[in-house]
């Protein structure tokens, strides 16, 4: 048999043995997302996103240099699009970031600070398939921009002062009811109405 030929048997090969651990993997521990995901698992994906990732984009160095206006602008987008996974500082300790599979990271650890301004970027633009994170890229110089100061405050999260985390709780999205208690609430205190009734809890 030509080489050729040896390496397309081996390849399948290959990918029958991965196939085949992979179905044992489901069979064994079901679907659920409950469980945390195996060290290995975490390892492997990380390691095959890295080498899945352009070099050229990884190589890409931040533009950008930080200024006052383009983190505020940076932690007010975060806020409002990522602290629902992530969290305003971070650490991935929300109720969606715990119970994705995989668990929103600690992104102040070493693991995501370690990633290169490219590798975040192109995470940020085109997200990461087969988990919660989504790709957000609309492929425009001021969406990359807009990128490029995420990335910024990415390196600054370890350092959030309690008066950003604070700033940015008032960019956090809210329910409509919520909303409406916080202005049936100003009206109240400004002596216009009787007192709001509490909302109910809501998942
Ligand atoms: C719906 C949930 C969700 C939202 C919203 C979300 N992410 Fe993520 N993100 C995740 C999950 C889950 C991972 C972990 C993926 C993995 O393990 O490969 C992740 C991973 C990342 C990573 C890679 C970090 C690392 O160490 O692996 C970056 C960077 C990131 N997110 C940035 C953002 C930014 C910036 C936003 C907002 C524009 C955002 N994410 C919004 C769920 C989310």
């Amino acid at each position: 048999m030509s080489t050729v030929g040896k390496w397309i048997i081996r390849l399948f090969a290959a990918v029958g043995v991965l196939a085949t651990v992979a179905a044992l993997g489901f069979a064994l521990t079901g679907i659920s997302a409950r469980e945390d995901p195996p060290r290995a698992e975490v390892v492997m994906a990380r390691a095959a996103r890295g080498l899945l990732i352009p070099a050229s984009t990884a190589r890409a160095r931040n533009p950008l240099l930080p200024t006052p206006e383009t983190l505020r602008s940076a932690r007010a987008h975060w806020a409002d699009h990522c602290a629902s996974c992530h969290g305003n500082d971070g650490k991935g300790d929300t109720k969606m970031g715990r119970n994705l599979y995989p668990r929103a990271p600690d992104m102040t650890a070493p693991a995501t600070q370690e990633l290169s301004d490219g590798e975040l970027f192109w995470i940020i633009e085109n997200g990461i398939k087969l988990t919660g994170m989504p790709a957000w890229g609309a492929a425009s110089p001021e969406d990359d921009a807009e990128t490029w100061e995420l990335v910024q405050l990415i390196r600054l999260l370890p350092a959030l002062t309690e008066a950003e985390l604070a700033e940015m709780k008032r960019h956090n999205p809210i329910s409509r009811a919520e909303l409406e208690q916080e202005l049936e609430m100003e009206r109240f205190l400004a002596g216009e109405d009787a007192p709001p009734a509490p909302t109910e809890p809501h998942h």
